[in-house]
């Protein structure tokens, strides 16, 4: 099944929950991020909240729900009724940050289908900014020169999406609507696929899955399974030349392993949103390669009043002692 944000109504079970018990406590919690951005959010989502933010969060055995970036290590630990652990993205890697993380409570994750809508935009873009030669126009023109480029249809251009989840399947759906032939690869067999998509899955699917992506978009959680999965190995079974598109993680890409197959030409090309270090140091190499487009982890963002709808109602169906359906699988880590 697809999880999309219509399996969570907006605000009627917070609310319920909220005249019927204790107003629920919930923390916002990173060690990078400022969080007060999401404050008038929730204070619009359910104004008599018990909301802790910053440095001084009063006392922890209140607090009920964590929502977070990268938090700080041991501080969720310290939380004894703690029941929600919320990401305030659609990945939940950035946990990682707190070697502590407690057992005890479920982790959720953000599922958007305007998140979805804002990561389709820039994927169908970055395909098409590279298949239509869109750098060497722009080049042209701040010349003057009137220079057109060789135009192959998008039905011969083959993009394939490793990690079809909400985020790879919009996306799938996007690329196929302008026409480019889509492929898809996931850990378990999709049923539910947009007709049309080429489907493949797990390890023995993934060669004759990498042997049509003239373009390889990376959708994939980061889980130790996947860390390190764009390496040279993977290159050098993709066809000569393709065209890398990492809106993952950073840790997906082997960064060295990069750069040696575009200076070889196993890659013509690469589009990286995501990266090790964050933001992306100023002397590192990829800034001034001139086949890598560098944007600052930007394809997609949660809207707070996203973030503070599912929360709330990820809280109160924990309270009524359901599991969300955006629970993450603590074995598969995604
Ligand atoms: P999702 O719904 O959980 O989907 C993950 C997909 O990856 C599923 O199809 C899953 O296969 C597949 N997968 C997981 N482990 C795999 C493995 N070992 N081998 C093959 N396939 C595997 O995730 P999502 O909401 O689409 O988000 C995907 C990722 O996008 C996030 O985790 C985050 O890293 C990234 N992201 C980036 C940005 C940005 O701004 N750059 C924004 C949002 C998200 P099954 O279907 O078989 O389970
Ligand atoms: C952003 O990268 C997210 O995981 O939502």
């Amino acid at each position: 099944m697809t999880r999309t944000d219509r399996d969570n109504p907006a605000g009627t079970l917070s609310k319920m929950d909220m005249t019927t018990t204790k107003p629920p406590c919930v923390a916002l919690l990173s060690s990078v991020l400022d969080m007060q951005y999401l404050v008038p959010a929730f204070r619009a989502a359910a104004p008599g909240l018990d909301l802790r933010v910053g440095p001084d969060l009063g006392a922890l055995d209140d607090i009920d729900a964590a929502v977070c970036w990268a938090p700080p290590p041991g501080l969720l630990a310290a939380m004894p009724k703690l029941r929600l652990v919320q990401s305030l993205g659609a990945g939940i890697d950035h946990l990682r940050s707190d070697p502590d993380l407690p057992p005890g409570p479920t982790v959720c994750r953000i599922v958007d289908t305007a998140m979805a809508g804002t990561m389709t935009a820039y994927v169908t873009w970055a395909v098409i900014q590279h298949q239509r030669s869109m750098g060497a126009y722009l080049a042209s023109a701040a010349a003057g020169q009137w220079q057109e480029q060789p135009i192959v249809a998008p039905s011969r251009h083959r993009v394939g999406i490793a990690g079809l989840g909400t985020l790879g399947i919009a996306s799938a759906r996007a690329l196929q609507a302008v026409g480019y032939a889509v492929r898809g690869w996931s850990r378990s067999p999709k049923a539910d696929l947009p007709e049309g998509v080429q489907a493949f899955h797990g390890q023995d699917g993934l060669d004759a899955f990498l042997a049509g992506c003239d373009a390889l978009v990376c959708l994939l959680p980061l889980t130790a399974q996947t860390q390190g999965f764009l390496c040279a190995d993977l290159f050098a079974r993709l066809p000569r030349g393709a065209h890398l598109i990492n809106v993952g993680r950073g840790s997906h890409l082997v960064e060295a392993d990069l750069l040696r197959a575009l200076d070889d030409g196993t890659l013509g090309a690469a589009t990286l949103d995501a990266f090790q270090h964050e933001p992306l140091p100023s002397g590192h190499p990829f800034w001034r390669h001139p086949r890598i487009n560098v944007t600052p982890h930007v394809a997609a963002r949660t809207d707070p009043a996203t973030i503070a709808r599912q929360t709330l109602d990820n809280l109160a169906q924990l309270r009524r002692g359901q599991r969300p359906a955006v629970a993450v699988d603590p074995a598969q880590g995604y």
